[in-house]
């Protein structure tokens, strides 16, 4: 039996990690340690709610007395860290929680793996640290160049994963996955907040040209790569994890427009994010080597995410309304303004 701490698991990637963990391990206990921020939300994880397998704790993965009771509650021998503040727009307005949460936090679960003596700790990382790829693709061993302080808050925990498995030989393994995209995914990244914006038809905020370059990849592909290097990754390392599937963000919001039946006339070119990375490319053999490959095509998996959106307003009206308005009149009010 093992018993499997997931923090911010009722997050975007971390709750369809739970769910798919719950149905593919039947002797698998999950416990989920989340803060609920603005982006954690509970009906993430209704689908496993009623299993007896399936264990929810409120709290923040930065207190050491909370990650030492809850590891102590549940026997815990593994940990999953998916908590995280994970948008880059939200860390250029105000970076404070990103080092709270993104560098404090992978430091206390680290520091209480070793005093507590845990088997094994996956840290979920991202592309970013990488920084810009003018061309060709990023390998493990490249040096990080992180140009937001997301991306450096990333970077930053994973240099502090580092000195802790040089210093205390922990079994830590690091995945750095690329551009993410599916079902609940909370809507202020480009996908699901472009296809819930359509769905109203409301005008679409495309940073500058819309030429920059991102790799596309399925949630329940992330979720498969994560759980392959989980269950056979070697400690220490890193690996990529590559949707090998880039795209120019306007052929991406052309395709779900496309995919909606809305005209491509509700794009609006706005200023461009500050420091804006241009093209992010990884290339993904180490992973292959362990016997993963995504399962998605990036058309279908666009597809059956746009649906989703489309059935499942309850889901996301709720979201858009408070905080949500407030974080959205800050980011887009001016750039639509402005915008021709
Ligand atoms: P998300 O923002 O949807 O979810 C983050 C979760 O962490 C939320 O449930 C939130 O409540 C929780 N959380 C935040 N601060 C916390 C704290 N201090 N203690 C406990 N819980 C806390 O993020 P996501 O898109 O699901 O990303 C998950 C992880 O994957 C992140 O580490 C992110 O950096 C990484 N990642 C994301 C992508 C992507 O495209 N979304 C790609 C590569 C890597
Ligand atoms: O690459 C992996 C990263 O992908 C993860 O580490 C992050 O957690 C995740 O948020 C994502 O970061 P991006 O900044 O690439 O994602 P986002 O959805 O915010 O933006 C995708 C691209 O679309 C990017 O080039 C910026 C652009 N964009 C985004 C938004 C929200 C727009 O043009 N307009 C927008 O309104």
């Amino acid at each position: 039996m093992k018993n499997i701490l997931v923090t911010g698991g009722a997050g975007f990637i971390g709750s369809a990690f739970v769910r798919y963990m719950i149905d593919t391990y039947p002797e698998y206990n999950i416990i989920v340690l989340d803060k609920l921020t603005y982006a954690g939300n509970l009906d993430n994880l209704l689908p496993v709610h009623d299993s007896p397998r399936y264990h929810f704790e409120r709290g923040d993965i930065a207190s050491r007395e909370t990650v030492q009771r809850v590891v102590e509650t549940y026997s815990v021998d593994t940990i999953v860290n998916f908590a995280a503040e994970s948008h880059v727009d939200r860390s250029i307005l105000q970076p404070d929680a990103f080092i709270h949460t993104d560098v404090v936090g992978t430091y206390i679960l680290l520091d209480m793996m070793r005093l507590l003596g845990l088997e094994r700790m996956l840290h979920v990382s991202t592309d970013e640290v990488y920084g810009d790829v003018a061309e060709g693709y990023s390998v493990e061993t490249d040096s990080f160049q992180p140009n937001s302080p997301y991306a450096a808050s990333k970077a930053s925990a994973e240099l502090m994963i580092r000195a802790y498995r040089q210093t205390y030989d922990l079994d830590v393994v690091v995945t750095r996955g690329s551009n993410t995209f599916g079902p609940y995914q909370y809507p202020e990244k480009l996908l699901p907040l472009f296809i819930t914006e359509a769905i109203d038809d409301r005008p679409l905020p495309l940073y500058g040209d819309g030429m920059q370059v991102r790799d596309w990849l399925f949630v329940e592909d992330h979720v498969t790569g994560i759980d392959t290097v989980l269950h056979h990754g070697a400690a220490g390392e890193a690996y990529n994890i590559a949707g090998e599937c880039e795209k120019h963000n306007i052929e991406v919001v052309r395709e779900l427009l496309r995919a909606l039946g809305k005209p491509e006339k509700l794009i609006r070119h706005v200023k461009d994010r500050p420091g804006h990375d241009r093209r992010y490319a990884m290339n993904c053999d180490k992973l292959h080597a362990l016997g993963w490959q995504r399962q998605h095509s990036f058309e279908d998996a666009i597809r059956l995410t746009v649906q989703w959106y489309v059935d499942n307003e309850w889901w996301w009206r709720k979201i858009k309304t408070g905080e949500y308005l407030e974080y959205y009149k800050a980011q887009y009010a001016e750039r639509l303004a402005e915008s021709d």
